[in-house]
């Protein structure tokens, strides 16, 4: 396995939308276990494909809160099929926009159907932090992020602030 660079804000390929995987393959978990690593080294409790520059529809997650007991997940092609009535809000951070906290307000239970790394169909009834890592997840897998969810003034100040951050970056190396 090995650790993959996370792409950050304002890189374009945030704002893609990942097509479905066809196969599962040695490569797809390949993929998988990579992101797990770097999702892990981060740390963070998910990941989406398209943070790695791969456009597909995959992502890991793992929400176990004691560092000894890992819990990872792998779902490629989710798709919610159910969402809860009852709203929760929750302090969401992001790896590609590090040091950003947003509060959402997202349905606190979900079901998921995704395919599993052994290619098998599965279904997941979720709640808490772990619907709330899900919808998180899958926004990436059609570009969306969590600053879309504040006003356009306040979104517009963070993603300048990248911008001017990734004008630096580049002018000293
Ligand atoms: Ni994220």
């Amino acid at each position: 396995m090995s650790k993959l660079p996370i792409i950050i804000l304002p890189a374009p390929l945030l704002r893609a939308k990942s097509a479905p995987i066809e196969r599962v393959d040695d490569d797809v978990r390949r993929l998988a276990a990579d992101m797990l690593e770097t999702m892990y080294a981060a740390p963070g409790i998910g990941l989406a494909a398209i943070q790695v520059g791969v456009q597909r529809r995959l992502l890991v997650l793992d929400v176990s809160e004691k560092e000894d007991e890992q819990n990872p997940l792998v779902m490629i092609n989710p798709e919610i099929v159910k969402l809860g009535d009852e709203l929760v809000p929750y302090e969401e951070g992001c790896l590609s926009i590090p040091d950003v906290r947003v509060e959402i307000e997202r349905p606190s239970s979900l079901t998921v159907r995704f395919i599993d790394r052994e290619g098998r169909p599965q279904q997941l009834d979720a709640d808490g932090l772990l619907a709330t890592a899900i919808q998180h997840e899958i926004d990436h897998l059609d570009g969306r992020l969590i600053i879309d969810f504040l006003s356009r003034l306040k979104r517009d100040m963070i993603v300048r602030r990248f911008k001017k951050q990734a004008r630096l970056d580049s002018e000293s190396t």
